[in-house]
Formats: structure tokens, sequence, C-alpha cells
């Protein structure tokens, strides 16, 4: 099983390429594709999880069919057939791992949203009692749940430099007044709608991060949609309020990366292959919980 690091489609013309994605032009559009890269501590690790890629783009596509009533996203096609004749040479490469999306002029503002004190809200808390300048009960736990879900956003980094919290009122002069409540107000209602789904499958959702942009037909959800790269989830049955909870997804990553005493500087190292796997077997189990029960999907090799 190998890992797909990186696309060269020489073809196309390169857009962007992010620490997972790489983006290509698509006349007026956008073909998404979901690498096998993983990050940690914010550095693109020398080593890929196979199917990741696939498993990602899988699920966001669920998200974005199951969250359709809620809110309109970026989403034109993901069948390879339906992409434009110069996509077609490297089909083999894109079946299941990419998405044809509307360009959209995207928001310089990560809606992030919390049900669970947790990472840097958790710390926050801990400083000032509250979360991004919210006021939040006294006396919770680590990885408690909060009273009700908060909407706390996040500036685009830019240049691979860490996203920085901001104020509601600063994300009002960002994107002004009218688009920073609807943007608060489609993120809570997703997220509720979304933890409620994960809570039926034995998954907690910890937070979130949603990216959304404008197109010709207005507000859309974009980029990829409650997946484990852009969201914490908890095994329901091992949460312990009270402590760090398990990552999901990359404590195996992590806790290697700590063993070796990794300076968290590049060059990132590569995984050993148990880790790799192990970390796969995470990043099914949460695809498989949320999205695959009744709907098979066969682009992805158990
Ligand atoms: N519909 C869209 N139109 C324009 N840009 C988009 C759209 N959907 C996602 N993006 C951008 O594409 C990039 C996705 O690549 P990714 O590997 O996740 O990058 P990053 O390292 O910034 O997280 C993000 O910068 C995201 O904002
Ligand atoms: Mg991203």
């Amino acid at each position: 099983m190998k890992a797909l690091l990186q696309t060269n489609f020489s073809d196309l013309v390169l857009y962007a390429r992010g620490k997972v994605r790489d983006i290509y032009l698509a006349g007026e559009h956008l073909l998404l594709v979901a690498t096998d890269r993983i990050s940690a501590f914010d550095h693109v690790l020398g080593s890929g999880i196979p199917d990741k890629g696939k498993i990602l783009t899988q699920m966001s596509l669920f998200w974005f069919d199951f969250l359709e009533e809620i809110v309109p996203n970026h989403l034109i096609s993901a069948r390879v057939e339906d992409y434009p004749e110069a996509m077609q040479p490297y089909r083999e490469q894109l079946e299941g791992r990419s998405m044809l999306v509307k360009r959209a002029q995207m928001f310089p503002v990560e809606c992030v949203v919390r049900g669970y004190l947790a990472g840097s809200g958790w710390k926050d808390y801990l400083a000032t009692g509250k979360v991004c300048g919210i006021p939040i009960a006294p006396g919770l736990r680590e990885g408690e749940e909060l009273p009700e879900p908060i909407f706390t956003p996040a500036s685009k980094s830019l240049h691979g430099k860490h996203d920085e919290n901001i104020s509601f009122d600063h994300m009002i002069e960002l994107v002004g007044a009218e688009d920073a409540e609807r943007l608060r107000a489609l993120s809570l209602a997703i997220y509720r709608r979304a933890a409620e789904h994960a809570n039926d499958q034995g998954l907690l959702l910890a937070d979130t991060k949603f990216e959304f942009g404008t197109t010709a037909e207005g507000i859309v959800l974009a980029d990829e949609v409650l997946t484990p790269d852009s969201s914490r989830y908890w095994d329901r049955e091992g949460y312990r309020p009270g402590q760090a909870q398990p990552s999901f997804d990359k404590q195996f990553v992590r806790d290697y990366l700590e063993s070796i005493h990794w300076n968290k500087q590049a060059p990132a190292p590569a995984l050993p292959d148990d880790v790799v796997e192990q970390t796969r077997r995470k990043y099914l189990q949460a695809f498989e919980a949320l999205a695959v029960k009744g709907k098979a999907v066969q682009t992805v090799n158990r």
C-alpha cells in the first residue's frame, strides 16, 4: 500500500499546494486533490498515510450532502467522468480523492465552533476564565462539555504561520457585521447538527473549523468539512473529563514524535510503518462510524 504524497499533473495549472491538498485550476472552477500527506505541529511529515486523502474526501462529501438543508456548498462534482477533458488523463490518481468545486472568494477567517474545553480553548480558560473573550462558567475541567457551543473565529494564517484566535469584533472588522453574524449563525447550526449525528455514532465532536466563501450564488461552505483534520473527534466510550483526551486521529503520530524528541523544526521526520498503519486505522474508523453506515464506499481498501 502506497501513499500519494504529491501530484504533478503537468498539463494542468497548479493553483496552490496546501499542507494536505494540491489545487489546480479548472477553467473558472478549481480541482481540489487531497493527497495522503499528514501534518503535525504545523509541519508536513516525511511519511504519508495511505488512502488518507480518499477518506477525507469521502467524509467531506458525506457531510456536504448531510448538511445540504442547512447550507449550500462549493461542490460541483466528485465524479471524475464529469471533470473537464484535460483532467481525464489523471483519472487514476483523481478517483476518490478529488472534487471539482466552485471557486469562491474565501473569507479570511476560520470559523471555529467549540462544544468542549480542549486545546487552546482550555489554555485560554485556565488563564482568563474566558475562551476567546467569551466568559464561561467557572469550575469546568479540561475536556468538559461547555454549557453552550461557542463560536471562536481565528484569522487564517498565511505562509504556514499559526492561526490566531480573534474576537468577534475583530471578525466584524475583517468581514463586516452582516456576514460575521451570518457565518456565526451558520457555523453554530452546522456544529449542532453534526455533533448530534456524531454522538449517535459514538463519537463526540469536541470542536471543528469551517471555511466559507462567496460565489455568484452567495455564501457557500467550502474547503473540507468535519474531517478528523479539521475537527477534534473523541471516542464517546473512552471520554474522561478532567484530563487531556487522546486525539482520535493523530495520537499515535504525536506520541511517536514526542518519543523521538523531535525539535519540531523542519525537516519533519518520517514515521515507522506501525505508526502509519495505526493512524490509517483511526481515520478509517472515524469514516466508517460517521459516514459509511448504509453507504458503502468502494474507493478505499480496507
Ligand atoms: N471553493 C474554494 N475556492 C477557493 N479556495 C478554496 C476553496 N475551497 C478551499 N479553498 C482553499 O484551498 C486550500 C485547501 O488546501 P489545504 O491543504 O487544506 O491548505 P492549508 O494548508 O491552508 O490548510 C485552503 O487554503 C482553502 O482555503
Ligand atoms: Mg486546510
